[in-house]
C-alpha cells in the first residue's frame, strides 16, 4: 500500500446548470492510517470533494487515485471502488434506504453477498458499538435526525471500507452522544481505517485530527499536520475561518510561558501548565 491512500490531481467539478466551478484546481495527498480534518467555510466544496472521492461526482477535469489507481467510471470499477471508500452524507436522508434501523444497517452488507450469519453478527456488533441496540427494529421515519445521523454512520463502518468519508459527523448529535461516536470514531481508527472528516468544529479538529486539509473556493489552501496548520492560518487573518478555543485561550498567556512550554492540545494538557502558573 501507498503511503497516500487518496489523490486528486487538477480535479476541476462543476454541477450540471450551475455558472461557477464548485471544485478547480483540486490537488491533494491524504495520508494513509490517517485522522484527518476537511475544514473551510461554507460553500468551499468539501462535500463536493467527498462526492468527487465516492465515484458519485464525475470530474470534468483531472485525475482521482485510490493507493496509485486511477478512478474509472465503468460500473465493475466504481463497484469495487465504493467497497473500499465508504461515504456518510451530510445529510442523513440522503443515505438511509431501508424501513428499520436493522435492515438498513444490513442492506449494505447483504450487497457485499455475505454470508447470512456474517451479516446477522456485523449487524449485532455495529447496533452494539453506536448505542442503536434499543433502537434496533424502529421504523427510521420514527428516528429524531441526531438518531439518523447515527444510524447512517454505523451502516457505512458495518462494510468496513478502507477509507471512511464522513460528512459533519456531529452535526445533530447531543455532547454525549458526540463523545461516544469520538471514542468510536478513534477504535475505528486504530484498527487502520483512514477517516476523512469534513467539519466546521474547529476544537473537534485540534483535539482529534493528525492532518488536516484546508478548502477555500474550490481548491486546497492549505495541507499539513495540525499545529502546524493553524500556525499558518494565524498568520492568514483575511482568511476567516476562526480559531480553536484551546488555541485562543493559549495566545493569552505570556510568551515566556508560550516559549517554555509545548501548544496544548486538550483541555487537560492546558490545564497542567495553568496550574503551574498559579
Ligand atoms: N447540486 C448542486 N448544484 C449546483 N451547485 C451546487 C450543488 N451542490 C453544491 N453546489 C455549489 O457548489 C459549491 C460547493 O458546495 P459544497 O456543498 O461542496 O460546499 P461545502 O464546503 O460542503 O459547504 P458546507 O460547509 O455548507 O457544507 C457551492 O458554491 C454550492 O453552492
Ligand atoms: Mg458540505
Amino acid at each position: 500500500m501507498s503511503d497516500y491512500l487518496l489523490e486528486m490531481q487538477g480535479v476541476e467539478y462543476t454541477y450540471p446548470m450551475a455558472e461557477q466551478a464548485a471544485v478547480k484546481n483540486l490537488s491533494f495527498r491524504l495520508p494513509s492510517g490517517r485522522k484527518t480534518a476537511l475544514i473551510g467555510q461554507n460553500g468551499c466544496g468539501k462535500s463536493t470533494l467527498f462526492l468527487l472521492a465516492d465515484g458519485l461526482c464525475r470530474p470534468q477535469q483531472g485525475v482521482i487515485l485510490l493507493d496509485g489507481v486511477t478512478l474509472k467510471f465503468d460500473r465493475q470499477t466504481l463497484n469495487r471502488w465504493r467497497q473500499r471508500v465508504g461515504l456518510v452524507f451530510q445529510d442523513p436522508e440522503q443515505q438511509l434506504v431501508a424501513p428499520t434501523v436493522e435492515s438498513d444497517i444490513s442492506y449494505g452488507l447483504c450487497n457485499q453477498n455475505l454470508p447470512e450469519q456474517e451479516v446477522a453478527d456485523r449487524v449485532r456488533r455495529t447496533l452494539a458499538d453506536f448505542q442503536l441496540t434499543e433502537l434496533a427494529r424502529r421504523p427510521l421515519h420514527h428516528l429524531s435526525l441526531g438518531q439518523k445521523k447515527r444510524v447512517s454512520i454505523a451502516g457505512v463502518m458495518a462494510l468496513r471500507p478502507d477509507l471512511v468519508l464522513l460528512d459533519e459527523p456531529t452535526a445533530y448529535l447531543d455532547p454525549v452522544q458526540t463523545r461516544n461516536l469520538l471514542t468510536e470514531l478513534d477504535n475505528i481508527a486504530r484498527s487502520g481505517t483512514t477517516l476523512l472528516i469534513a467539519t466546521h468544529d474547529l476544537d473537534f479538529v485540534y483535539q482529534w485530527a493528525e492532518w488536516v486539509l484546508v478548502m477555500n473556493n474550490g481548491s486546497l489552501l492549505l495541507e499539513g499536520e495540525t499545529l502546524a496548520v493553524f500556525e499558518q492560518l494565524q498568520l492568514l487573518p483575511s482568511f476567516e475561518i476562526g480559531m480553536p478555543l484551546i488555541w485562543q485561550i493559549w495566545q493569552t498567556l505570556p510568551a515566556k510561558v508560550r516559549d517554555d512550554h509545548q501548544v496544548p492540545r486538550s483541555i487537560a494538557e492546558l490545564a497542567v501548565i495553568t496550574n503551574l502558573l498559579a
